[in-house]
């Protein structure tokens, strides 16, 4: 069975998808941890932004291999380096958007997603996954929540891997984030005909999964 999780940046998807997970004893796949991994490559090589083509090469060379650990940590290796907390650097964040709007990037890291959801039950989450990575997934959620809250959580979630950030930065940095994923031409962010809509701007994180399990007992 797949579940597909999207919605914008700090909408708390990752830290609920991987709780849903666990205890569905589900795989869990971040793919917005794809994006980041390759966006560190394009920075590691000083390939520009701007330089499609070459990025676009560099997509189908790269090798990313996520993993979750016992701890429910998880783990992102890039051509076997252990990128997991450098994809999380504000340089990484500021430029994923941009690198995430090629289509021929894209192109391949859905295939690849697709490869991976489909070793067994699996739980997405990312901008496309219930829209374009697996339409047809049994159960879909679209998570949602205030740009005030979605700030917040984002400042407390980055203080908490030692950054120092100020809050501005970080609400520049959610807007145009959001800005470019639901404008861009390639799979925007949307939410899917049939997902369900979740407002976890007041709901607690246990609330949320709760409401989650609640319904794939319903509809599973
Ligand atoms: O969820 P995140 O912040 O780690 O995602 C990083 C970027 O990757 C985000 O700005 C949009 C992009 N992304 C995407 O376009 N499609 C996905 N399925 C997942 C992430």
């Amino acid at each position: 069975m797949i579940i597909a999780i999207d919605g914008p940046a700090g909408a708390g998807k990752s830290t609920v998808a991987k709780i849903l997970a666990q205890r569905l004893g589900f795989l869990y796949l971040d793919t917005g941890a794809m994006y980041r991994a390759l966006t560190f490559k394009v920075l590691e090589k000083n390939i520009q932004i701007s330089d499609e083509p070459t990025i676009s090469r560099l997509a189908n060379e790269v090798k990313i291999d996520l993993s979750t650990n016992p701890d429910g940590s998880l783990s992102v290796i890039l051509d076997g380096a252990d990128v997991s907390l450098a994809i999380r650097q504000p340089r990484i964040t500021q430029v994923v958007s941009d690198i995430a709007k090629i289509q021929k990037v894209r192109t391949v890291l859905v295939q690849l997603q697709r490869e991976l959801g489909l070793k067994g039950n699996c739980v997405l989450d990312g901008r496309d996954i219930g829209t374009v990575v697996f339409p047809d997934a049994q159960i879909k959620f679209y998570i949602d929540a205030s740009a005030a809250q979605r700030v917040s959580r984002r400042y407390k979630e980055l203080s908490g891997l030692g950054q120092q950030i100020a809050l501005e930065d970080v609400a520049r940095d959610l807007s145009n984030r959001d800005k470019i994923d639901s404008t861009r031409q390639a799979s925007p962010l949307r939410k899917a005909d049939d997902a369900i809509y979740i407002d976890t701007t007041e709901l607690s994180i246990e609330q949320v999964v709760q409401k989650m399990l609640d319904y794939c007992k319903i509809n599973g």
